[in-house]
């Protein structure tokens, strides 16, 4: 018999393509909890709505009532928890949302999976790790060093998690994955920032130097570790995904600006990010070997493919970029941008 899994945060941008690969690639059902926050969008989910495998419930996770009615009413049988506060800019500006939905409301479906004996996956990031210098990668047993109060409230909810694990053995497990790329991430990030800004020949706002590394991954090589890590993840066990992308800041804009064919002069460096991490670099041996997981894409094909994404959802940008975006564009980068 199929199983109906939970997920949490399924509107937002990894939620949306877990789900797409879910119904694609797996025989699960799947009940999607989600606040529709700034960064959660039904227009995510439109070319799967009318499967009948789907289903779409407006909500909180910090909302008891409503996790447990979801578990008992669907016979749930694991949760899958994509649901966050993401933005590292947005928690320097206010930390209080990223405690609530970060930990409280990881707090809250750790507690229901203990109730009814779920399999639970805590979607959780490199960040929590902290900054690297110019050489080295995090492991799984690096030590926890979050810079941000976005990723010191992820940081809580993998604690929370794996105490649950050695308090009550809860079979779960967590997954650090690096920066992900790919169709519907919420234009505030990095990448599409970078060409939604370029596709305007409005100035690009390169924070610092712009010579900060990240390491960078496809969402849909995410999205087949996560499921990879609910099939056959350990309980307990953390496991770091990433591609072996590092690249610098700077380097990707000016990908972006060749793609589109658009002058390197849309530059503009600007303030530095407070607390800025220099590097990320994610070493995904253990989840290769553990999960029978590997990254696919080629960096430069899927960066192409995520630039013309953009081009042609024109419908999706605007909504994504009208109302509370705005007033955090113009709180973040000022008038000159
Ligand atoms: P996102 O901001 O695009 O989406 C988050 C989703 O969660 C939205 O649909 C939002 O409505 C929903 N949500 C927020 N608070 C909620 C609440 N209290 N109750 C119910 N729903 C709520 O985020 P994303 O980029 O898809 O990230 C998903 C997860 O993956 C997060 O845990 C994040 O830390 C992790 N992660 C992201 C990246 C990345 O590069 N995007 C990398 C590694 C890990
Ligand atoms: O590493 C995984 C993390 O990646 C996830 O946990 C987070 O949810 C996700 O937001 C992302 O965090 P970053 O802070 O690395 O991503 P962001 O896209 O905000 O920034 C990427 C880099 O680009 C970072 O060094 C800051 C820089 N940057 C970002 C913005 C938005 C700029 O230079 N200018 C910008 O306007």
């Amino acid at each position: 018999m199929s199983e109906t899994i939970l997920l949490a945060g399924g509107a937002g941008f990894i939620g949306s393509n877990l789900a797409d690969y879910l119904l694609a690639e797996s025989d699960a059902d799947i009940v999607i909890l989600d606040a529709l926050t700034y960064a959660g969008n039904l227009m995510n989910l439109r070319n799967i709505v009318n499967n009948t495998r789907l289903r779409f419930i407006h909500g909180h996770i910090e909302n008891s009532e409503i996790v447990n009615h979801i578990c008992t009413r669907y016979c749930i049988s694991g949760i899958i928890n994509a649901a966050a506060e993401t933005h590292v800019d947005r928690s320097i500006h206010s930390a209080a949302p990223f405690v609530q939905a970060n930990i409280v409301g990881t707090q809250v479906l750790l507690d229901a999976a203990v109730k009814y004996g779920l399999r639970f996956i805590q979607i959780s990031t490199d960040e929590v790790y902290g900054s690297l210098g110019e050489n080295g990668t995090f492991t799984e047993s690096s030590p926890l060093r979050p810079s941000s109060p976005y990723s010191a409230s992820k940081a809580a909810g993998d604690m929370l998690t794996l105490s649950f694990v050695a308090t009550y053995g809860l079979r779960a497990s967590i997954t650090r994955c690096s920066n992900n790329y790919g169709a519907y991430q919420f234009p505030e990030k990095l990448i599409p920032l970078m060409i939604c800004n370029a596709l305007e020949d409005k100035p690009l706002p390169v924070y610092g130097n712009g010579n900060n590394v990240r390491d960078w991954i496809y969402a849909r090589d995410h999205v087949r570790a996560i499921w990879a890590a609910y099939k056959f993840g350990e309980p307990g066990e953390v496991y770091n995904i990433g591609a072996r992308c590092e690249m610098r800041n700077i380097d990707i804009v000016k990908m972006i600006l060749a793609i589109l064919d658009k002058p390197e002069s849309l530059i503009k460096f600007t303030t530095d990010r407070p607390g800025h991490d220099f590097r990320y670099a994610i070493d995904p041996s253990y989840a290769e070997m553990r999960l029978g997981w590997k990254p696919q894409a080629v960096f430069a094909d899927a960066l192409k493919e995520t630039v013309e994404w953009y081009i042609n959802n024109d419908e999706w940008l605007t909504a994504a970029r009208s109302g509370e975006y705005r007033n955090y564009y113009a709180r973040q980068y000022g008038k000159s941008f």
